[in-house]
């Protein structure tokens, strides 16, 4: 048996902002627990919900050196659909009404402290990993610490390390100064080599430099960001480790989103029998979000953080002539104002066709995936993207910009030898962006057989965990064989 633990920011159910979080949630169920332990640390925010809160049982605690202070550090561990979460609680560090707080230093502070306290748990949970996999900047500092101080203890010896990016464009980055002084890491780390990027210290960077492989959750992604212009700075060192550098692509819980059984959509249906059920979804849709009621209108959904990386400014551009066709679009996302208020002024002037719901909901998310009759994603970088994932597990067939995972995932749609799950371009502008989605109006509407086939093959794509776990295990395997093979 070998034992991996993850050690992440969010993880389905506990908490949730990002795809980042259905990874950590769906992930480690799917791995073959034959022959890997996976267990999963989070901080335990107080934002959580009173119910997932009540399947955490506290096991111990113990108290850190921390930023010149002597920090609480709690444990709290719970068990859901088999896997073992464990929690680690300090009320000062992590209150507030979200897990991040924007306040880049503030979570710095935050995430240098889980880094070290995850390491600092291991001995007491009675579960000695033989490999950590860390996810993204805040545990970035994971393999740095357990370099620096923690291998020289018997414990640590030889404990492999991981590094996932599922975002290169975050990577937690202060001044020098500040970061040496909260983290206790010593002068020595803080070079152009190791944490130094830019003269600024670079929490993603240390991952990236001491973990024993990188992966990323695309091939796409992981040639793209080799290059300067998806690359955010640190081009150069990935570059330089490419052959400790994968991408593998991420699946989604096949049996949370399942239009076959997904509690939160008014009709089931599957791929045998959308042709008459999923429609029966647009109508409740129309009517819940007082949209024109209509079974033929081409219904186009988008739901996402509201963010530049998701190409909203091409959306902004092209929005008042698409309001011109026959589409209806729904949205919903939150996140930066000005894409927040650009969906809000859309709603307003197109009320019966355009509908701006600007918070977060799992169930009209799902309501989304299962009504609508396209999904738009234009990103303009998308390491993997599970929206699109989504959206063809539902049939609902995604327009999206080539980068990335949506390129490794969106095939095509070929009329002349009647291939492909969707439709796509390549360059980051408006009206290529437009174009495709008025081909896609033009199949819905003239060439409704063929746009059947196209929901036949989205439904028949497989994203579910099964290739990629096995991905991740043969990557397991290799390091910690070759750790075994150390001792
Ligand atoms: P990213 O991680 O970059 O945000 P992904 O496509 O990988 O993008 O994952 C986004 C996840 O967040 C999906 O599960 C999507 O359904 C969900 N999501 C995004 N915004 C909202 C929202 N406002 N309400 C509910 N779910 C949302
Ligand atoms: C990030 C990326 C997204 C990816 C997700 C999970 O948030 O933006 O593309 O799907 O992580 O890996």
């Amino acid at each position: 048996m070998k034992n991996i633990l993850f050690v992440a920011s969010e993880g389905v159910p506990f908490i949730k902002t990002g795809g980042l979080a259905d990874v950590v949630g769906s992930l480690p169920k799917c791995v073959d627990h034959e022959y890997f332990d996976v267990r999963v640390m989070l901080p335990k925010y107080t934002c959580m919900t009173q119910k997932m809160k009540d399947l955490m049982e506290y096991k111990t605690h113990f108290y850190m050196d921390f930023h010149w202070r002597n920090e609480y550090v709690g444990i709290l561990e719970a068990k859901v659909d088999g896997v073992i979460y464990y929690f680690i609680d300090n009320e000062s560090y992590f209150n507030g009404f979200k897990p991040y707080s924007g306040n880049v230093l503030d979570d710095i502070e935050k995430f240098a402290f889980f880094s070290k306290a995850a390491l600092s748990a291991i001995p007491l949970i009675g579960f000695v990993p033989d490999l950590i996999h860390c996810h993204d900047w805040q545990t970035g500092l994971v393999p740095v610490y357990l370099k620096e101080r923690f291998q020289g203890n018997e414990l640590f010896r030889g404990m492999k390390s991981v590094m996932t990016i599922h975002n290169l464009k975050f990577q937690g980055r202060w001044d020098v100064k500040s970061v040496r002084d909260i983290t206790g890491i010593p002068a020595y780390y803080f070079t152009p080599d190791k944490l130094e990027s830019y003269k600024d210290a670079n929490l993603l960077k240390g991952g990236l430099v001491y973990a024993d492989a990188i992966t990323t959750v695309s091939d796409t992604y992981a040639e793209e960001i080799k290059t300067p212009f998806y690359g955010e700075g640190l081009d150069g060192l990935l570059k330089a480790r490419s052959n400790d550098l994968r991408g593998i692509v991420n699946g989604i819980d096949y049996e949370e989103y399942n239009p076959e059984t997904d509690p939160y959509i008014e009709v089931h249906y599957n791929a045998k029998n959308f042709r008459k059920e999923k429609v029966k979804n647009k109508h409740a849709l129309q009517k819940e979000l007082n949209l024109e009621v209509d079974d033929k209108k081409m219904m186009i959904g988008i739901v996402s953080r509201l963010t530049d990386q998701k190409g909203f400014d091409l959306i902004a551009y092209i929005m008042d002539e698409l309001c011109h066709d026959e589409v209806q679009i729904v949205v919903l996302g939150t996140g930066e104002e000005r894409y927040e208020n650009m969906f809000r002024h859309f709603d307003w002037k197109y009320g019966n066709k355009v509908s701006a719901n600007i918070y977060y909901s799992e169930g009209l998310s799902h309501k989304i995936y299962a009504a609508c009759d396209a999904f738009l994603m234009p990103s303009m970088f998308e390491p993997c993207g599970l929206s699109q994932l989504m959206s063809l597990r539902y049939g609902t067939i995604p327009i999206v910009r080539e980068t990335g995972g949506l390129k490794d995932t969106v095939q095509p749609y070929n009329e002349y030898d009647g291939t492909g799950t969707g439709f796509s371009f390549a360059n980051y502008n408006a009206h290529e962006m437009l174009a495709s989605i008025r081909y896609a109006e033009k199949i819905y509407y003239d060439r409704k057989r063929e746009w059947n086939k196209l929901v036949d093959r989205a439904m028949a794509t497989d994203f579910s965990w099964h290739v990629s776990a096995r991905k991740y295990q043969e990557m397991y395997d290799w390091l910690i064989g070759d750790k075994q093979q150390q001792e």
